[in-house]
């Protein structure tokens, strides 16, 4: 697909794959996004996941036909973008790979390559001729160590890996869908970048130095009127900057904790604050992990189970631990049979993640009634702190 004259897209949507990295579900697939770009000399950005061989070297050809491709550019080495970069050496014998120096090891641990790799340096430039410059920017961590951007600077274009990418796969319209992916965006960026908010804050710092017209992402639409838009949920993600609002999560085993949620659930709603419910049973934890991400404040309710957080939801709380979320309001509630245990844990680990705990959190014995739950005191602690 022609971007530009210089510009062309040569990747894949992957509709069936059910769980991305075999955890995150794929409501509806995703893609990995390769560029070929035209000077004098061809450059491709990136390749595709594995199995998709056929499909990748078809949409070659149909851009350039039988010209040979002069680089490799390895933004990104996890397998989803890299995987193919042995078939293309193949395909192309003498193509030379650019990539960061923190990517050489994975290339040779993965690829067993060597000859032809080169390292670049942060600002690094490489004239494609035809009026083609690209620079390299390093990002570390943005998603991993080795991670690098492209900037091709005449068409001010960047082409940025993992960053400002999200899943499901494109149909039709390639460009600016950003209402219809927006959740995805930050479903993918909170399951999958969320731990890094600082490397993708300097990223930022970076590429401010950099007109960008078009965003050029591994997964997803292509952004050239929505840029400032995907820029700036970047920025406030990152920022761990929450909008008012409440990720309401809870796990329940015999339906007691699942109704002081509903409760709470309803006394929200009718205080007028934006609530999303999430039943940690039965949905994948992925959704909760983006509205945990989205919205400024986090309810989790659990039972004691095993005088622990029960399983479902201590999962919950503790991804959002080791993503390092900052700057959330947290209250919990939950039964017990005979100890109560989960409230007080959750809070601990609440505590640890240096969320702002609003509230001491409602821990109730045996079956649920309102009139020994506080929820409507809970309601309030929650609407004045928002
Ligand atoms: Fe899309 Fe970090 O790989």
């Amino acid at each position: 697909m022609k971007i530009t004259d210089t510009i062309r897209y040569v990747g894949v949507n992957d509709r069936d794959k059910a769980l991305f990295e075999n955890q995150w579900p794929l409501d509806k697939g995703v893609t990995y996004n390769s560029y070929l770009i035209v000077g004098e000399k061809i450059a491709l950005v990136d390749t595709v996941a594995a199995n998709f061989e056929e499909q990748f070297i078809a949409n070659i050809k149909t851009e350039i036909g039988d010209r040979k491709i002069d680089y490799l550019i390895v933004n990104h080495m996890e397998p989803d973008h890299s995987a193919l970069m042995s078939f293309i050496k193949g395909k192309y014998p003498g193509i030379k790979v650019i990539a960061s120096a923190k990517a050489l090891p994975m290339i040779e641990g993965y690829h067993g390559l060597t000859d032809d790799v080169i390292a670049v340096k942060d600002k690094e430039e490489l004239n494609l001729g035809s009026g083609v410059t690209l620079i390299f920017k390093m990002t570390p961590m943005v998603h991993w160590p080795e991670t690098m951007m492209t900037y091709f600077k005449e068409e001010e274009t960047v082409f940025s890996g993992d960053a400002f990418g999200c899943f499901g796969a494109v149909e039709g319209e390639a460009y600016d869908r950003y209402d219809e992916y927006e959740d995805e965006m930050f479903r993918y960026y909170s399951n999958i970048v969320g731990k890094y908010g600082p490397q993708v804050q300097l990223a930022l710092k970076g590429m401010s130095a950099y007109t960008i017209k078009r965003i050029c992402s591994t997964h997803g639409p292509i952004w050239e009127k929505e840029v400032n838009k995907v820029l700036d949920l970047y920025n406030k993600v990152s920022l761990y900057e929450g909008k008012k609002g409440v990720c309401l999560a809870y796990a329940s085993m015999y339906g007691n904790t699942e109704q002081a949620a509903l409760d709470l659930y309803d006394e929200l709603l009718k205080r007028g604050v934006e609530t999303a419910l999430h039943n940690l049973n039965f949905e994948h934890v992925s959704y909760s992990y983006r509205d945990a991400f989205k919205y400024n404040t986090i309810v989790v309710g659990s039972p004691t189970y095993n005088n622990d957080i029960f399983p479902p939801a201590r999962e919950f709380v503790y991804g959002l631990k080791s993503r390092l979320i900052k700057n959330r309001n947290f209250a919990s509630f939950g039964s017990f049979t005979w100890m109560g245990a989960s409230v007080r844990l959750m809070n601990e680990m609440a505590n640890e993640a240096k969320m702002n705990i609003i509230h001491d959190g409602i821990s109730f014995n045996q079956g649920y009634l309102p009139s020994k739950c506080n929820i409507k005191e809970l309601a309030d602690s929650i609407c004045n702190n928002l």
